[in-house]
């Protein structure tokens, strides 16, 4: 906003201004352990998707979901208890070019501390004004994470009893880093529900699947995405008791971009020179 234009509105257009920040609010109340708000969110490219976020915490967990634009399902799951994050992305294919209907892709993490606010202050939040679209407060950039670790479905209950059933349709494409893997061995996960495919992703002429022409070729596959909305820091208010409460949150958006092996380039269909 240009300050100058602001210094000069009348104190109706303040009072308007007021009014208009007041409808942009969340608002906490008490309630149960479970929770979903959903929000309209505005993407990078301007259009605007339906977020829904979801709130458990009892189960310390918080689970947010939407549509991109091209399609493309993203699921992001957040285990507190065993800080372990998930993110999905469910990519539609183009059966018409002989590509699946579908493909789904995992991706575990370590969560970080404070990376997201607590499931118990989310199962709080509600918002005055469903149909305000939003935009975060916080932009961050891109994270680059090389995934050179195979997870295996069956027995990723060890890391957090969550991601069989997110990560369900993944199956072979369920990756981790290699230095959270040696940070859950190092916890006591057993080792054969990894599989290290650095040797693969290291070997000799291994190309990104952009530049690679044979469908059957494998090479490094690369998926992008940015989840444009989220409650990322609780806001602290003061009042007249002597310490600060609990009155907002604060949003940021961040991207994420993985790099990954892949044993056939058919499998890393959106990763394609344009
Ligand atoms: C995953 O673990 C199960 C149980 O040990 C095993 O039967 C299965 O073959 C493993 N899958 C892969 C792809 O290694």
């Amino acid at each position: 906003m240009n300050p100058r234009g602001l210094s000069a509105a009348s104190p109706r257009a303040w009072l308007a201004l007021a009014a208009a920040l007041l409808l942009l609010l969340l608002l906490w109340v008490s309630g149960g352990s479970g929770s979903e708000l959903r929000v309209l969110v505005r993407l990078s490219d301007g259009q605007i998707t339906q977020e829904v976020l979801e709130a458990d915490s009892e189960r310390d967990i918080i689970t947010l979901e939407f549509r991109q634009a091209d399609g493309a399902l993203i699921t992001f799951l957040a285990d507190f208890r065993r800080h372990v994050k998930v993110l999905r992305a469910l990519v539609l294919g183009e059966p018409e070019r002989g590509q699946t209907q579908y493909q789904s892709l995992c991706f575990i993490t370590r969560l970080e501390h404070g990376e997201i606010i607590p499931s118990e202050a989310m199962v709080r939040l509600r918002q005055k004004n469903p149909h305000v679209v939003r935009t975060a407060e916080e932009k961050h950039g891109v994270e680059r994470t090389t995934l050179n670790v195979a997870v295996n479905l069956t027995l990723s209950w060890h890391l957090s009893s969550h991601i069989r059933n997110v990560c369900r349709d993944a199956r072979d494409f369920i990756y981790t880093r290699e230095q959270d893997m040696k940070h859950w061995l190092e916890k006591g996960v057993g080792g054969s529900i990894f599989e290290v495919l650095s040797q693969k992703m290291e070997g000799p002429g291994l190309q990104s699947c952009s530049s690679t022409a044979d469908p059957w070729q494998p090479c490094l596959c690369s998926y992008s995405l940015r989840l444009e909305w989220y409650p990322c820091m609780l806001k602290f208010c003061r009042g007249h008791g002597p310490s600060p409460y609990k009155c907002g949150i604060r949003s940021c958006s961040k991207g994420y971009r993985y790099d990954f092996y892949t044993p056939h380039k058919q499998l890393c269909m959106w990763d394609e020179d344009s």
